[in-house]
């Protein structure tokens, strides 16, 4: 319900500000042209604004804008992790993840090595999904139900950016492959259900080897951060960079 209301506090104000924005520009626009973003253009180096220009994109990407795909909430079909000295693997399937949405961006990096360009993302997700354990020379895994919070992963994500001179004589960024490093800053917490044998001794597991849920977090965050990115690059092809840089002084 909270989220149901958020979402359309933020509908009233991107009509609001399409309509202010067509007020005036009515005439010279036609309905063709891509609507202008329900954000300000941001300095790539005012942090502030880019924060809040992201927090109005994760909207725009749950609301499928531009072909964007929703990432909140967003399912993982399947991660493993095999553990060839302890003879086991663990796998995590049909996993939904929910919080990608209120993504902070803690900096913004230029120039980096090769001309790289950089974000640094925090996220906190909670999921949930079915655990399964394999252990060598016993025929059946063993399976449960678990709910997982991952609190301050940190995403580190880093592409080429180019800037592109569309047909329309507008300029575009076109992003390169991405290159993405998580870091957790605490082990994830974590509940199993049903109450049985299984979820006993899958327990004990990930007691013992806090790594796995270290793994499986990183692995989940990535997924989700490929995502964000993809949506970005689609997004990027779309709209012209003056609608959120100010990238000239012109
Ligand atoms: C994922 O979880 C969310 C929130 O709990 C729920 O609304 C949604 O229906 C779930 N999606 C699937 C495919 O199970
Ligand atoms: C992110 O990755 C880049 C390139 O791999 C590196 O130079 C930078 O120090 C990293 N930043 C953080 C905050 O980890």
């Amino acid at each position: 319900m909270v989220l149901g209301r958020v979402h359309c506090a933020f509908c009233v104000v991107l009509v609001f500000q399409t309509l202010s924005y067509c007020d005036g520009q009515f005439a010279q626009k036609n309905y063709e042209t891509i609507s202008p973003l329900p954000f300000p253009t941001c300095r790539a180096d005012n942090i502030d604004c880019l924060r809040r220009s992201l927090r109005t994109f994760f909207f725009l990407m749950d609301t499928g804008h531009f072909g964007m795909q929703p990432v909140d909430p967003a399912i993982v079909n399947s991660v493993s992790l095999a553990l060839p000295e302890e003879q086991m693997t663990f796998a995590l399937r049909r996993v939904n993840v929910t919080g990608a949405r209120w993504t902070k961006l803690v900096e913004r990096r230029f120039n980096l090595e090769g001309g790289r360009t950089g974000a640094v993302f925090l996220t906190d997700l909670h999921l949930t999904g079915q655990i399964s354990m394999e252990v060598a020379g016993r025929p059946e895994p063993h399976n449960a139900f678990i709910t997982m919070d991952i609190q301050g992963a940190e995403s580190n994500i880093t592409y080429v950016g180019n800037i592109q001179r569309g047909h329309d004589n507008e300029d575009y960024i076109v992003i390169g492959p991405e290159r993405i490093a998580i870091r957790n800053r605490r082990i994830p917490t974590y509940f199993l259900q049903p109450n049985s044998e299984d979820s006993y001794i899958i327990d004990e597991a990930l007691q013992k080897k806090p790594s796995i849920l270290d793994h499986f977090s990183n692995e989940i965050t990535a997924a989700i951060m490929h995502s964000v990115v993809d949506n970005f690059r689609l997004f990027s092809m779309n709209v012209p960079i003056k609608y959120y840089y100010k990238y000239y002084n012109k």
